[in-house]
């Protein structure tokens, strides 16, 4: 709850800072199915940008997520996640990774869809660190409940607060995307680029075990958490 809120109050700064709306060049309906820090992140910066934003949320007319949707502004709405999932083109899954297959089963239909997963699978080990818990990755089981829907791992290796306001990162951060659609992937680098993160397709959804892994050499760093940077290698051009 106090995330949130802190969310709304860094993107009403951020808000006032840009002094205007940018007009996306493709303007997107996108699903955000959460209300937490990254939907509520997410949402906002999307919504600055000029695309429609649907707040999906298993309580959709509660205190906190009304004040969601009033920060978003933007003509933004919160409905039942399956209706959000219905109303947009683009649905990211901004739920806790134990939940998602349970919260992808109850969205309906998504052939067509593009389905963004940034989802992070992990456990607090013994020894304190981060762990991954299960063999495969979240990515493909998502995928395989949602047959005909094009899924897209993008946005589980940086913090809310950077996707809020890429300028905390103290320099360029990027987000490597993998899926198994070109067209998708391109319009969620866009997405990305929009809010002033780089993007790059890094491959396939059978890679999304990688990038999944990124989370942990990220909060697992000695001295705390660290931002992704990758930079073109040019040397054998
Ligand atoms: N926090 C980060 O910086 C960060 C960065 C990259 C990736 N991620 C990943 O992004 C996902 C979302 O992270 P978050 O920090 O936004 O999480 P969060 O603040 O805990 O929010 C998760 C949201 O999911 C919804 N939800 C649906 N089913 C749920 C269930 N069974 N239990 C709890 N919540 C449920 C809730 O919205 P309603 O109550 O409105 O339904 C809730 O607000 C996670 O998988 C995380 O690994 C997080």
């Amino acid at each position: 709850m106090c995330t949130r809120i802190g969310s709304y109050l860094a993107a009403a700064v951020l808000a006032v800072g840009a002094g205007s709306i940018s007009i996306a060049a493709n303007a997107e309906t996108v699903a955000l199915i959460g209300t937490g820090n990254v939907a509520a992140a997410l949402g906002q910066r999307f919504a600055e940008h000029g695309h429609s934003v649907v707040y999906g949320s298993r309580s959709p007319t509660e205190a906190d997520v009304r004040e969601l949707v009033a920060a978003t502004g933007h003509d933004a709405v919160a409905v039942a996640p399956a209706d959000a999932a219905a109303r947009a083109d683009i649905v990211v899954l901004a739920v806790p990774w134990s939940a998602a297959e349970g919260v992808v089963r109850g969205l309906g239909d998504l052939r067509g869809k593009i389905l963004v997963d940034p989802t992070n699978p992990r456990v607090t080990a013994s020894d304190g660190f981060a762990d991954y818990p299960i063999e495969d990755s979240n990515a493909e089981r998502i995928a395989r409940l949602a047959p005909g829907a094009q899924v897209v791992k993008a946005f589980n290796t940086l913090g809310f607060e950077t996707m809020l306001d890429p300028k905390v990162a103290n320099g360029p951060v990027t987000v490597p995307i993998v899926g198994d659609d070109r067209a998708a992937k391109a319009r969620v680098a866009a997405l990305a680029r929009e809010i002033g993160l780089e993007a790059i397709d890094v491959g396939p959804l059978r890679h999304a075990r990688i990038l999944e892994g990124l989370h942990f050499l990220r909060a697992n760093a000695e001295g705390g958490r660290i931002n992704f940077h990758f930079p073109r290698d040019t040397s054998r051009e």
